[in-house]
């Protein structure tokens, strides 16, 4: 898979529907003992497609992203990412996939600063000089991709914990543009945010989007969920109930499913 360094790298939005999903789960079970998650689920994303996916507590969620980002193995059925066959068997082999996820809490490491965070696993050095942290440079290009992200962040030298909400997700995101991602799972992002910053999480998903990397977004929220998403999946006890084009349904349809499971 080719890695763009920068978000500003990579590829023009895409003007076609790509012809295979970037990742494919097929017939997919998730069993916990007596307890199963996740019951024959079919589920896919396309590049440059957002996927809203809801359910009440305890649908299989978090399960199911789980088993997409390599943290969870299935317990039978198929994952496919470019129509290739994978296995992962932890967190690193999906994002050598370029599968990166952003879960709500374990987003940062709160005593780093801005920029630590941004390299976090991949600071630079200076050529020569293994080891030695080449703080400039990693500074600069920090700045420079939160501003292309149009991200503002007032002093990157500041440590996460004094961040706030908003700018915690958009710093975890900018994390995910530098290496590439080509699909991006975002649980429960604008959970506790304000208006304004919900606007910016829900604005930097739309510009991923528009440079043709999926997105998944767990969310509660329905107003974000309408907002931003292409389409729908809901599960419940499970089973994907419901698989909806976002602007062929309506807030009180999908509730409707999360409920009930059916129309
Ligand atoms: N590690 C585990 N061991 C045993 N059971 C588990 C485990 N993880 C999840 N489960 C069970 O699997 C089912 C699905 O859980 P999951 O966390 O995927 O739901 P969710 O849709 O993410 O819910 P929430 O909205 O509350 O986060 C639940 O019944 C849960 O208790
Ligand atoms: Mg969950």
């Amino acid at each position: 898979m080719k890695a763009a360094t920068f978000v500003g790298a990579l590829p023009e939005p895409e003007t076609q529907p790509q012809p295979t999903p970037f990742v494919e789960m097929r017939k997919v079970w998730k069993r916990f003992g007596g307890v199963v998650a996740l019951r024959n689920v079919d589920f896919a994303v396309w590049p440059g497609e957002v996927v809203g996916l809801v359910g009440d507590n305890g649908a299989g969620k978090s399960t199911l992203i789980k088993t997409l980002a390599g943290d969870l193995q299935p317990s039978a059925g198929e994952i496919y990412v470019n129509s290739q066959q994978v296995h992962f068997r932890h967190p690193r082999d999906a994002k050598a996939m370029g599968i990166e996820t952003i879960y709500q809490d374990l987003a940062l490491c709160d005593n780093l600063d801005v920029v630590d965070n941004v390299f976090l696993g991949r600071e630079v050095c200076y050529k020569g000089f293994l080891g030695i942290l080449n703080r400039r440079l990693m500074y600069q290009e920090t700045v420079d991709l939160l501003q292309r992200l149009g991200i503002s962040i007032p002093a990157v030298e500041q440590a996460a914990v004094n961040l706030s909400g908003g700018q915690r997700q958009a710093t975890a995101l900018a994390r995910v543009a530098k290496v590439g991602a080509r699909l991006i799972i975002l649980d429960e992002p604008t959970a506790a945010l304000g208006v304004r910053e919900t606007q910016i999480v829900l604005e930097l998903i739309r510009r991923f989007k528009s440079q043709g990397i999926a997105l998944i977004v767990i969310s509660h929220e329905m107003r974000d969920i309408f907002d931003v998403t292409d389409r729908i999946v809901v599960l419940k006890q499970g089973n994907v109930v419901a698989n909806k084009v976002t602007s062929e349904t309506t807030e009180e349809e999908i509730v409707h499913l999360i409920i009930w499971g059916r129309a």
